[in-house]
């Protein structure tokens, strides 16, 4: 029977959509950065969004309200009143579940910051009964003016959200802060804002996460490049959804945020321990540490000398964690294995997943670019027990981490 094959967009675009029929209202001010709102509204309808745009006057001077109309399929609306009709501002902040104003100018900025309203951006926000997400742009010394600092607080205090700017190019062509994040992490940001908080909440996991190092004498061990980052990510995501998870890591540098409960552990016996323990009282377990697939048969208890012109040292298998799960796995979990390879992937993560009796495979590619350890993105091809296949672009590991989260949930439930 032929398999199915499924692509996914680059940007965070899971199986579930969070943004699905949600109502966004789309404020554009005036900022170099109101032509990136074409690329987030293309983003936003894709992900089947309602959209509606509110423009500033000067707004205009950077993005025509004929393409933001075109591309959210709803008229821009600007005034107050055109000829004889009446833009009702009250139902406009009513109709949406999010007010998003991206780019926000700091003059728009400081409008919101005391209340004026001179136009209908700002007499629909100082109606809107609905949350406010901004996301600023301006040149890194408006940026760091104290009016700015000052307004946006004000802006916190009454409860808007921020979106953090970035570092980099500005018009002015400064390299600095201030820049209006991109698209894509704005859709991210809202991804992440629709979340139900309880999605997960019951549903208890395991996640592996970082190398194993395996001790030769007291200072010298073998390891591997893995830094914990994508199982890392992994915990974040299911704890922000409501899971109850145990993180089990082997060296690593990352930071963990503290509301994830963590078990730190060296080798990969170490691991296999920790996880033949955890993996009893969990749902469903994510094997994505890089465990060391062989381990010195003897660790020497003193510093090894230099005398031997070749040097040997004899190693044994490590224990396969994820097949040992496999072998005690209950009718009611869900694992899910890696595989990092450079040839043959499909059909090794294939054997891998039946041998080691895992419900889904996460596969990375050497071949990939953007895909491996160290770095921060990542890009992943999953397959399940019935060999479907679905394929993610390349993205930032926070994003793989949100696909597989909504991959594991498909399965799971399916
Ligand atoms: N794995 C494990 N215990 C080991 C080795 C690997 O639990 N001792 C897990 C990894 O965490 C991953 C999966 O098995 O989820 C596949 O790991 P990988 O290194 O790709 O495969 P191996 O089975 O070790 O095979 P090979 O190295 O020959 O490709």
């Amino acid at each position: 029977m032929p398999k199915n094959v499924y692509f996914y967009p680059p940007i965070s675009w899971g199986i579930f959509m969070q943004l699905t029929n949600k109502k966004i209202l789309l404020g554009v001010s005036g900022s170099i950065a109101a032509y990136k709102a074409t690329f987030l509204v293309r983003l936003l309808i894709k992900q089947g969004v309602q959209v509606k745009v509110i423009m500033t006057n000067a707004a205009k001077d950077f993005v025509t309200p004929l393409s933001l109309s075109t591309l959210s399929k709803n008229d821009v609306l600007s005034d107050i009143a055109t000829n004889d009709s009446w833009a009702n501002h009250v139902a406009l902040g009513r109709w949406a579940d999010v007010m998003l104003i991206a780019p926000l100018s700091c003059n728009t900025l400081a409008k919101m910051a005391t209340g004026l309203c001179d136009n209908l951006l700002m007499a629909v926000y100082l109606s809107a009964t609905c949350p406010v997400i901004v996301a600023p742009a301006m040149d890194e010394d408006m940026w760091h003016h104290p009016t700015t600092k000052n307004n946006l607080q004000k802006l916190e205090v009454y409860h808007n959200k921020i979106i953090p700017v970035e570092n980099g190019e500005l018009a002015s062509g400064l390299i600095g802060e201030g820049r209006m994040v991109e698209p894509e992490i704005i859709v991210k940001y809202l991804e992440d804002f629709f979340i139900s908080k309880d999605e997960l909440k019951g549903k208890k996991f395991l996640v592996t996460a970082g190398p194993t190092y395996e001790a030769i004498d007291p200072v010298r061990f073998i390891g591997n490049h893995s830094s914990g980052k994508m199982g890392i990510a992994l915990a974040e995501e299911l704890t922000k959804r409501g899971g109850d998870v145990t993180l089990v890591i082997g060296p690593s540098s990352e930071k963990i945020s503290s509301t994830i409960k963590v078990e730190k552990v060296t080798s990969a016996a170490e691991m296999y321990e920790a996880c033949m323990v955890i993996f009893e009282k969990v749902d469903i377990a994510i094997m994505s540490a890089a465990v060391a697939d062989y381990t010195p048969v003897a660790i020497a208890n003193e510093k090894i000398k230099k005398k031997e012109e070749v040097f040997t040292i004899e190693l044994t298998k490590t224990k396969d964690i994820l097949k040992s799960l496999g072998e005690v796995k209950r009718k009611n979990q869900f694992l899910v294995g890696f595989a990092l390879e450079s040839t043959n992937e499909k059909a090794y993560a294939l054997g891998k997943l039946k041998a080691k009796n895992a419900d889904m495979m996460v596969l990375n590619s050497l071949k990939d670019k953007g895909a491996g350890f160290g770095i921060n993105t990542n890009k992943i091809t999953i397959f399940d027990k019935a060999e479907n296949e679905y394929h993610f672009e390349t993205k930032s590991k926070v994003n793989v981490a949100t696909d597989i989260v909504n991959t594991i949930i498909k399965l799971n439930n399916a």
